[in-house]
């Protein structure tokens, strides 16, 4: 017998961690968040990619996310280093704590969400726990993947394969997006993430996981914001800083809670 859903999450991990390499978005993080250092809470931290270069750059970093595979491959990245913790937590369900300058909701975690409840309803909930987790005066920064023609980007019929490869326990497989459609009435998202792995014995495992997603308008982040008493300080498209337009592809905010 052998744990079907483990040997899937630790290869999912191990090749986020060979894939995710890009540092543009890390970098354009540290420059907005700027000096001196802040105490971070960082939501679905994943393995660290922003999490570790935040607490090299001196700022107290905290991290939740409820993939211990993921969260696992921290350690090694920040041995030596007091400045930076993290615990597994689903960010929905669970506590996120309080007193924090900074709470980051980037890697376009408003799409990456993995909740039971309504997809909308969750995200509305990330901005009021972040309203509740930080300090008067504190700032939310957002990146999120963004357009304005969500149908373009989402309605992609057949399989894209996002990571192909072997871990280190050798089982090879690929991951993949299968079927994606956008309902632009109800601007929702659906697609079935799907796993083949090969393991080193032979042994074939395959999952199917049917997704929904909620595609936020910049409006409704807006919305949100002002909803949970905070101010738009900086808001850009891209990280050459253009403002969000039909030629950019991001949605990178930094608001400040009154
Ligand atoms: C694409 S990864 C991004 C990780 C990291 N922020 C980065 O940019 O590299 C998305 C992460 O969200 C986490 N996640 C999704 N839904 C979550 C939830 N409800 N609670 C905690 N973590 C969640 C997943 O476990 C995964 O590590």
């Amino acid at each position: 017998m052998f744990n079907e859903k483990a040997i899937l999450a630790k290869w999912n991990a191990e090749m986020y961690d060979l894939n995710e390499r890009e540092i543009d978005d890390v970098e354009f993080a540290l420059s907005v968040i700027g000096g001196p250092p802040k105490k971070i809470l960082e939501i679905a931290c994943g393995s660290g990619r922003f999490l570790v270069p935040m607490a090299k750059a001196g700022h107290m970093v905290t991290g939740l996310d409820f993939d211990e595979y993921m969260l696992n491959k921290i350690q090694a990245k920040s041995a030596k280093m007091n400045n930076i913790n993290w615990r597994k937590a689903d960010v929905i369900r669970d506590e996120w704590g309080s007193g924090f300058d900074v709470v980051m909701l980037a890697g376009n975690f408003l799409f990456n969400l993995i909740s039971d409840m309504d997809y909308e309803e969750a995200q509305q909930l990330l901005f009021r726990k972040a309203a509740h987790a930080l300090v008067p005066g504190g700032n939310v920064y957002i990146d999120c993947a963004y357009t304005m023609y969500p149908e373009v980007w989402f309605n992609k019929p057949g399989e894209i394969a996002i990571w192909e490869g072997t871990d280190s326990s050798g089982n090879t497989g690929r991951m993949s997006l299968v079927n994606s459609t956008f309902d632009k009435e109800r601007q929702i998202i659906q697609f079935t993430r799907s796993f083949k792995l090969t393991l080193n014995d032979g042994h074939i495992i395959t999952e199917d996981i049917p997704s929904v997603k909620h595609f936020a308008t910049l409006e409704q982040i807006h919305t949100w914001l002002s909803a949970n008493g905070f101010i738009v300080q900086e808001e850009y498209g891209d990280y050459n800083r253009n403002p969000i337009s039909e030629n950019t592809n991001r949605a990178i905010i930094w608001a400040r809670k009154i």
